[in-house]
C-alpha cells in the first residue's frame, strides 16, 4: 500500500475534521517546524531536495520556486490556487471537500519558508456550495486549536490565512489573472517577466502553488530526506493524484507513485467500459495533446515518459476515450471551451480560437473542405507560442494532435459528412 498523501483522510467518517487530521499526525510538521526555529533555508532545501514539481500542470520544481522570493524583510504573499477549472481535473476539489487541513498546513509551512505573513487561497465559483464552506470550517478549526493567527504556539510568527472566491472563469487560474482578481481587477493575465516571485501581489513577491502542490507539503517535510522521492517508480520522483474520466468502469482520483504504468493505473479504474478497446487518452487535461490508446498503453505516467509520447503530464487530468468516440466532435467541444474562455487581450487567441472553433462546427455541419483542414493546422501553428499566457498553447496544442493522430477521421467527415464511427 502506497503512502497517501492528500487522500489519506478519505476513509474516515469525519474526514475534513481537524480531529481527524491530528490523529493522522497532522500540524506535526508544522509544530515541528515552529518549536526548532527550523531555518528557512532548510525547509526550502528539503522541498527542493524532495523533486516535488507543481501539481498545477507547469510541473516546476517547488522548492526552486521558492528560492527565487528575495531575501530581504517586507511583506510577501502566498497565494494557493484552488481555482481548478482544466477539464478532466478533479482533483483539488476533493482535497478541499475531504482534506482541508493538509492544506492550511501546507500553505502555513510554505509561508514560513518564504516569509510571509498573509495567504490567500482562491478557489473556482463553483466551490461555493460544498468546498468552501468546508474550508472556511477548517480556517475556523485551525484558529480555534491557535495553530494560525498571531503568536502561533508562541514562537513569535503571526500568519493569517485568508479564503477567497472566484466568478467562473477558467483563466483566473492563470497565476497573474489569478492575482489581478484578488486585487480586485479583472481576471486577465500579465505579461511575464516581471515574475510574481519579484512582483506579485499589489507589486510584492509572491508565490503561487497549486492546492496539490500544498497539500504534499505536511508530509514531505514530516519525513526523512529522500522519502518523497523515493516513493516514484522507474526513476520517477514522487507522487501524483491522476483524475480518471471517460470510458471507464470506476472513474475518480487516483493518487499513485509518479512512473506507475499507464496500464496499471487503467486497470485500478476497472478498465474500459462495455468491453470496448481504448483508442485514444487524454493524459493532463484537455489542454494537452491527445495520444493514441495504444501508444498509451505502452508507457508510464510520469513526465518524461508522456512526453515521449509527444503530450504532456499536465494536471493530471486522465480522459479516456473507447473505440465509440467520434474524434471530430471531442475536438469541436474542446475548441469552444478555449474560444468561451480567452480573455481577448491579445490577437491570436481572440481571433484565433474562434476561428478553430468555426471551421470545426462547419465540418461538422457539412460545409467544410479538405483545405479547412490544412487551415486548422496553420492557425493552430500561429496561435501556439505567440500569446501572453499559456491559454493560446492550450487551444492550439488539441487540434494539432487531433489532426496528426485522427487525420483519416476528419477527412472522412469532411468528404462523406458524417462521422466515421457510427
Ligand atoms: C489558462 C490557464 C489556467 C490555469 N489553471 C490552473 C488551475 O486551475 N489550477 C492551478 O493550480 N494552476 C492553473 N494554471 C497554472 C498556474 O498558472 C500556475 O502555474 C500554478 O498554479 C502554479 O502552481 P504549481 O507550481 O504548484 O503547479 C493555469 C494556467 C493557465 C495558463
Ligand atoms: S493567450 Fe488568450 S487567455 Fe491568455 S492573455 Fe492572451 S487572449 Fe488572454
Amino acid at each position: 500500500m502506497n503512502p497517501k498523501l492528500c487522500t489519506e483522510t478519505y476513509n474516515h467518517s469525519h474526514p475534513a475534521s481537524i480531529e481527524t487530521y491530528l490523529s493522522l499526525g497532522g500540524y506535526d510538521a508544522w509544530k515541528n517546524i515552529l518549536q526548532n526555529k527550523m531555518p528557512r533555508s532548510k525547509i526550502i532545501e528539503k522541498i527542493k531536495d524532495s523533486g516535488l514539481r507543481g501539481k498545477g500542470g507547469a510541473g516546476f520544481l517547488t522548492g526552486l520556486k521558492w528560492s527565487f522570493i528575495p531575501l530581504i524583510e517586507g511583506q510577501k504573499y502566498l497565494v494557493c490556487n484552488s481555482d481548478e477549472s482544466e477539464p478532466g481535473t478533479c482533483k483539488d476539489r476533493d482535497i478541499l471537500r475531504y482534506n482541508p487541513h493538509s492544506i492550511i498546513e501546507g500553505m502555513l509551512i510554505a509561508c514560513y519558508a518564504i516569509g510571509a505573513s498573509v495567504g490567500y487561497n482562491y478557489l473556482r465559483g463553483e466551490f461555493m456550495d460544498q468546498q468552501w464552506k468546508v474550508f472556511n470550517e477548517a480556517l475556523k478549526e485551525a484558529y480555534k486549536f491557535k495553530l494560525i493567527g498571531n503568536n502561533i504556539i508562541s514562537s513569535n510568527i503571526n500568519i493569517d490565512i485568508y479564503a477567497l472566491i472566484g466568478a467562473g472563469a477558467y483563466i483566473v487560474g492563470e497565476e497573474t489573472a489569478m492575482l489581478e482578481s484578488i486585487e480586485g481587477k479583472r481576471g486577465m493575465p500579465r505579461i511575464k517577466p516581471p515574475f510574481p516571485a519579484i512582483k506579485g501581489l499589489y507589486g510584492k513577491p509572491t508565490i503561487i502553488n497549486n492546492t496539490e502542490t500544498l497539500a504534499s507539503i505536511p508530509k514531505i517535510m514530516l519525513n526523512e530526506d529522500g522519502w518523497y522521492k523515493n516513493l516514484g517508480l522507474n526513476k520517477s520522483e514522487g507522487m501524483k493524484i491522476f483524475c480518471m474520466s471517460g470510458h471507464i468502469n470506476k472513474p475518480g482520483n487516483f493518487e499513485i507513485p509518479l512512473g506507475t504504468p499507464f496500464a496499471d493505473l487503467l486497470k485500478s479504474a476497472g478498465g474500459i467500459s462495455n468491453n470496448r478497446k481504448i483508442k485514444a487518452v487524454i493524459p493532463g487535461g484537455s489542454s494537452v495533446p491527445v495520444v493514441k490508446g495504444e501508444d498509451m498503453m505502452r508507457i508510464n505516467m510520469d513526465y518524461e515518459s508522456i512526453a515521449s509520447a509527444g503530450s504532456m503530464l499536465g494536471s493530471g487530468g486522465v480522459i479516456v476515450m473507447d473505440d465509440s468516440t467520434c474524434m471530430v466532435s471531442v475536438l469541436h467541444r474542446i475548441s469552444r471551451f478555449y474560444y468561451a474562455e480567452s480573455c481577448g487581450q491579445c490577437t491570436p487567441c481572440r481571433e484565433g480560437t474562434g476561428w478553430l472553433y468555426k471551421i470545426l462546427s462547419n465540418i461538422l455541419s457539412g460545409k467544410a473542405s479538405l483545405n479547412d483542414l490544412e487551415q486548422l493546422n496553420r492557425i493552430a501553428f500561429q496561435i501556439e507560442g505567440h500569446c501572453i499566457c499559456a491559454l493560446g498553447d492550450a487551444a492550439a496544442m488539441p487540434v494539432r494532435s487531433f489532426l496528426k493522430n485522427f487525420w483519416s477521421e476528419f477527412e472522412y467527415y469532411v468528404d462523406k459528412k458524417e462521422s466515421m464511427v457510427s
